[in-house]
């Protein structure tokens, strides 16, 4: 089957140069909309469950008028299945609406506008960037107060990855007012100290990283002790491994953070493990997982 990027509007798929939206979205006018980011693996959604509990946990911070999760799981297979991607992302985004430009939440509430793109991902470039490790620079985290809820409103992330690709970087490491670290743009950040991986803790400041939660979940495995905690950057620059990570590009050592080179340079031992683990988790939910039968377009 020939792949296919498609979307699907509103129930409707389609080539995605074809899904239009008014310019009275919300989602255009407020970045009032939330989304995620399913990694596929062979057309299946990995960790599908969680990333719906966090779309579910956004949708009710944001006090998003019901919507139907079943319903949408059905749409996001249909599109896959339309699709014929196999390795690729899925990207689900949720906004308020449509109603004509007024701050409040329109009353009564519209339908919400319900979008979803299947694109293929080709992983080669990071699996290069995961065996050579990458560059972070670090920047203030300019972001609002509530970076738990997985919305739209990414102009500082957007900003601050745009800076960091100006300088050669794969990443940027923020930091808040206090001097402490608390995440990368769109990445996760972990780091090793004294045989401890350690990570900011969850709250406000972070998104709950869905490749986090696994990886931490796997070093119970491995036998490797996780600690939550703050550090502040110099801290961090002093550690024995950083690494990032996130749906798309999994596992990945950082080597270098401004001027600084991490741990010996080179990518640590712990992230290779910890990628190690993810591709075996990946494997062995592949083979529990019954093949997707393969749906009729809707
Ligand atoms: C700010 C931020 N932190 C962390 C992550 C990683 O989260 P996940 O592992 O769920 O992809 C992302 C992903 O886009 C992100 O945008």
């Amino acid at each position: 089957m020939a792949m296919q990027v498609l979307a699907c509007l509103n129930g409707e798929i389609m080539p995605v140069e074809e899904a239009k939206v008014s310019v009275w979205d919300r989602g255009f006018v407020f970045g009032d909309a939330v989304y995620e980011v399913f990694r596929m693996y062979r057309g299946r959604c990995f960790l599908e469950a969680e990333h719906l509990a966090r779309l579910a946990r956004s949708l009710k911070e944001l006090k998003f008028p019901g919507c139907d999760l079943d319903r949408l799981m059905d749409r996001v297979r249909a599109t896959i299945a339309a699709s014929g991607i196999l390795e690729g992302t899925l990207y689900v985004q949720i906004t308020r609406g449509v109603a004509p430009r007024s701050h409040p939440f329109p009353s009564p509430p519209v339908p919400p506008t319900e979008v979803i793109i299947v694109r293929p991902y080709d992983d080669r470039p990071t699996q290069a960037a995961r065996e050579a490790g990458v560059r972070l620079i670090s920047l203030p985290d300019l972001r609002w107060k509530r970076c738990d809820i997985k919305s739209t409103n990414l102009l500082a992330n957007v900003l601050a990855i745009e800076e960091a690709h100006r300088a050669g970087a794969f990443e940027a490491v923020l930091v808040d007012d206090a001097g402490l670290v608390t995440e990368a743009t769109h990445s996760s950040i972990l780091w090793v100290r004294d045989g401890i991986l350690e990570g900011t803790p969850e709250g406000n400041e972070i998104l709950p990283g869905m490749t986090r939660k696994l990886v931490l979940h796997l070093t119970e495995s491995l036998g490797i002790p996780f600690r939550g905690t703050h550090v502040r950057l110099e801290e961090l620059k002093g550690a024995d491994e950083v690494i990032l990570v996130a749906t798309t590009s999994e596992v990945v050592p950082v080597t270098r953070i401004d001027d600084a080179a991490i741990g010996s340079g080179s990518p640590g031992p712990v992230a290779k493990r910890l990628h190690g683990a993810y591709e075996a988790a990946v494997e062995a939910w592949l083979a529990r997982e019954p093949e997707v039968p393969a749906r009729p377009v809707a």
